[in-house]
């Protein structure tokens, strides 16, 4: 249910939980002073309790005080990459980032969004704990559509029309005197190289000393529709049944193609990634060869690990 500006600030601020746009994917909002909240983000989503959230704000002036330690380039990144699709792990400090949003850990996630209604929304909540607004494992929501399929019609939601970048924010951790990415996202990992004079590491369920994932999210099924995705490295031509493929190629032998756009334009392909996963769901699709067999560099490397992750079992 669409709901204004006003009124999206107004539930939040009384300890209610909204869905709200931003240029990666919509969230589930709630105020970062209000546990109750956060409480039901976890019930709402079906989250385990073990994955922590992303604080988002308006400005560094807002999450500062939450911070413990600042690592390196942290305000040279911030000052790049924010606002924008880019969520920085650091050192948090315990006694003002509550418990459940890091599930415990020592550390929070921290981001600027882009988009313009959340970030004037921002202004007026103070800090707001915000996962992707979809139910655990499915594909993240990328319109109003998608949260009210998840949700409820009833379900209220500050409309900001699709989001641009289609793709969750990139995550970098700092460990070891590096940042290294732990989730990859909208921003591929040579975009740090000029801030960092490095590219960061990729690291796929890396661990902590004490064996636990750096990003919990990681450890779970994601980004998946019900229908079996079937990945095939095969030459087009070879490839049968239904075909999520692409625009710019042929399949002779399918029976149908589902396309993800043009393999020379990523950034499309990104934008419209999660909706074509759930349309697969509406039409009740069970079964779908998924052509895997381009060049995961840059942006259609996060849009590789996406669909490797949504036909895991
Ligand atoms: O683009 C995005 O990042 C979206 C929009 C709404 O901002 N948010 C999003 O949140 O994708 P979520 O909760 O769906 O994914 C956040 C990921 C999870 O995998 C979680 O485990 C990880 O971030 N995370 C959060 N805090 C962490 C922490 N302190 N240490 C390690 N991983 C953390
Ligand atoms: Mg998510």
């Amino acid at each position: 249910m669409k709901i204004s500006l006003k009124d999206a600030v107004d539930l939040l601020n009384h300890g209610e939980v909204v869905a709200l746009p931003t240029e990666t994917v919509y969230g589930l909002a709630a105020s970062l002073f209000h546990p109750e909240a956060i409480n039901k983000i976890f019930l709402l989503k079906r989250r385990p309790l073990n994955n922590p959230l992303i604080i988002h704000a308006g400005n560094v002036d807002h999450l500062s005080p939450f911070i413990d330690y600042l690592p390196s380039h942290f305000e040279d990144l911030s000052k790049a990459f924010w606002p924008g699709p880019m969520t920085l792990i650091v050192s948090a400090d315990k006694k003002k980032v509550p418990d459940q949003v890091r599930a415990g850990l020592s550390t929070a996630a921290f981001r600027i969004p882009q988009h313009e209604l959340t970030r004037q929304l921002l202004e007026k909540t103070g800090p707001l704990v915000m996962p992707s607004a979809n139910l655990s494992g499915k594909p993240s929501g990328t319109c109003r559509e998608h949260v009210e399929s998840d949700f409820g019609i009833s379900f209220p939601i500050l409309d900001g029309g699709p989001c641009t970048r289609g793709l969750e924010s990139t995550i970098l951790y700092f460990q070891d005197g590096k940042w290294k990415i732990v989730r990859q996202g909208a921003l591929e990992a040579e975009t740090f190289a000029v801030i960092l004079g490095y590219i960061p590491e990729i690291v796929e369920g890396p661990k902590t000393d004490q064996n636990a994932p750096l990003c919990p999210g990681q450890l779970y099924r994601h980004y998946a529709p019900k229908a079996k995705l079937i990945l095939k490295k095969e030459y087009e031509n070879e490839l049968k049944g239904i075909i999520l493929g692409f625009e710019d190629r042929h399949y002779p032998q399918g029976l149908r193609v589902i396309s993800l756009g043009y393999l020379n334009n990523p950034e499309t392909i990104a934008e419209k990634l999660y909706a074509v996963l759930r349309q697969i769901d509406l039409e009740e699709i069970k079964e779908v060869y998924v052509d895997f067999s381009f060049e995961q560099r840059g942006i259609l490397s996060t849009i590789a690990e996406r669909l490797h992750r949504a036909a895991r079992d």
